[in-house]
């Protein structure tokens, strides 16, 4: 199977670390050349640098606050003049803090909106004219609480399943263009944001990480986190020429942990 990569251009967003991180590298890994974008310049040059060493595409970075709308705009026209076009765009972004209804003010929730879905529709605006060139792709990282709520989690439950509506609704409206939009939605994939929600989660209950890494475990069939690598390698998948039809869909990465049909 070609997923038929090389020369292609990705811009990656939120790629300091984590799920970001692994989806550059695999798609530099199979040829394509990525734009690392965080708001944190030393950690994408280090970046830029490990996944530089893999010889295969080209990596670049641009240093931006996603919830600025003039730091899209300097990012996308930045990954142009890089790379002259773009093919693909990772919609990715930082986790929303955790909580309940109660604890949260109009500002909290006004900064999770802007963070977790409005910059999503920001990134897609400013790419789409790139994208509509020549059939380009769209992936929208969001979370299993588009399936099943997460405990805690209400902001990224809340926002998160907007990320699914304007997916489907996008797959409508860009299918003309052949630009093909999908979500995928990471179960526990161990990265800083799950050892995070853990610490969190061992706080409150008094128990240990190691506790609550093990009960959490045990709700997955596969009995264990997932790799970043195995998450990355679906949505290079999806973003390939060996995916050429499938749009408008929220795929789980989840090791069977929800278990909705
Ligand atoms: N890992 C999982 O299993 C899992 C499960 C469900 C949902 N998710 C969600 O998937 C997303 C990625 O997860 P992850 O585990 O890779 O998280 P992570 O390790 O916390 O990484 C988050 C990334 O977002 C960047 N970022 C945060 N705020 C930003 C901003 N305002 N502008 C630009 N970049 C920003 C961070 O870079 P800088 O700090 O360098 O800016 C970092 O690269 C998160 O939204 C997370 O909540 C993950």
């Amino acid at each position: 199977m070609d997923l038929n990569l090389q020369g292609k251009v990705a811009l990656v967003v939120a790629s300091s670390q984590g799920l970001g991180k692994a989806i550059a590298a695999q798609l530099v890994e199979e040829g394509a050349s990525v734009m690392l974008t965080s708001r944190d310049e030393e950690k994408l040059k280090a970046v830029q640098e490990e996944l530089a060493q893999l010889g295969k595409g080209k990596v670049a970075f641009h240093r931006a606050d996603i919830t600025n709308v003039e730091d899209i705009q300097a990012l996308v026209q930045a990954t142009r003049e890089t790379f002259g076009k773009i093919d693909i765009l990772i919609n990715n972004a930082g986790g929303p803090p955790g909580g309940t209804f109660e604890q949260f003010s109009d500002e909290q929730w006004q900064q999770a909106f802007e963070l977790n879905l409005l910059s999503y529709v920001r990134v897609i605006r400013e790419v789409l004219p790139d994208l509509k060139q020549d059939g380009g792709r769209i992936i929208n990282v969001a979370s299993s609480s588009i399936k099943q709520p997460i405990p805690g989690l209400i902001l990224s439950n809340t926002f998160r399943t907007g990320i699914v509506g304007l997916t489907k609704s996008l797959a409508e409206e860009l299918g003309p263009y052949n630009i093909l939009i999908n979500t995928v939605a990471p179960g526990r994939i161990a990265t800083d944001r799950v050892a995070f929600l853990d610490d969190l989660k061992a706080n409150k209950t008094g128990k240990t990480r190691e506790q609550i890494e093990e009960e959490s475990k045990k709700s997955i069939p596969l009995n264990r986190y997932g790799r970043p690598e195995e998450f990355a390698k679906v949505v290079t998948f999806l973003v390939s020429d060996a995916s050429t039809y499938i749009t408008g869909s929220s795929l789980l990465v989840d090791g069977g942990m929800v278990k909705s049909i």
